[in-house]
């Protein structure tokens, strides 16, 4: 049954074969996520975090299991319908920024667009615009990812993520290549986003970054083993971050 969730997933498992061996990268995950929310994924390296993004942005297909994005069945789309739900409902942020290096940052941002028949030009270049300022890199929109620092890549990167306005943001790790000056920029974003309304899921092993979150998910063998209000645990992480290390 679906219900009013944007992200509804029920009993999905994810098993990868390979070499005869069989791994369980995700068990049963039961997993509802609604507009609006700032949801962060925790748990140990190895337990799912990656996998479980990954079938939520419909870049991987789970092997069991069901799937409503924003009421839409659509784990069992076919793969060019799952391509045009990933386009236009869906914004993927990656820890190594995945831009294409021999494109602008202008060209870059565009790309996701470029799929849009019904865009013209100069709609592209509007939207283009609106989502480098909204990361403040509309300056650089000449500029190739080379000549950019890492935290200026990833704002770029999350700009390419936004310009389609997808339903919901998956950031995997956004700021793990990131000194701690510019993923403090990049966390600072993703909070205003959410405030602007943006639906964020975000998969980070820094725990005061999870803290910006309303909600942390904590996997442990690709199964859920916690799911709270982020208010519970800043107390904990007070306390343990006062502590001489
Ligand atoms: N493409 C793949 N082929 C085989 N096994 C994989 C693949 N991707 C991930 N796995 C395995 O699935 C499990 C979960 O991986 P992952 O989701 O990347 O974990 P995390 O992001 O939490 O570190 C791990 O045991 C990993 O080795
Ligand atoms: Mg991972």
């Amino acid at each position: 049954m679906t219900d009013t969730s944007l992200i509804q997933l029920e009993g999905i498992q994810k098993i990868f074969f390979t070499d005869e061996i069989e791994t369980w990268a995700l068990d049963e995950i039961h997993l509802k996520i609604s507009e609006g929310e700032y949801v962060s994924i925790a748990g140990p390296s190895g337990c799912g975090k990656s996998t479980l993004l990954s079938v939520m942005g419909l870049l991987n297909s789970s092997t069991d299991g069901q799937y409503f994005l924003d009421g839409e069945d659509v784990a069992s789309l076919n793969s060019s319908e799952q391509a045009r739900v990933r386009n236009r409902q869906i914004g993927f942020i990656f820890q190594a920024f995945n831009l294409i290096g021999d494109m602008t940052v202008f060209e870059n941002v565009e790309l996701p667009l470029t799929y849009r028949k019904e865009l013209k030009r100069k709609e592209r270049k509007e939207k283009v615009q609106e989502a480098l300022e909204k990361v403040d890199m509309a300056h650089r929109m000449k500029h190739f990812p080379s000549q950019l620092s890492g935290g200026q890549q990833q704002r770029v990167a999350i700009a390419r993520a936004l310009t389609g306005d997808p339903k919901v943001l998956l950031a995997d790790e956004p700021t793990g290549n990131l000194d701690s000056k510019n993923a403090q920029i990049v966390m600072d974003l993703l909070g205003d986003l959410h405030k602007q309304g943006s639906t964020i899921c975000m998969v980070t092993h820094d725990p005061r970054s999870a803290l910006q979150a309303q909600r942390q998910i904590t996997l442990f063998d690709g199964k859920i083993v916690d799911d709270q209000p982020t208010s519970n645990l800043r107390l904990e992480t007070e306390v343990l971050t006062s502590l001489p290390s």
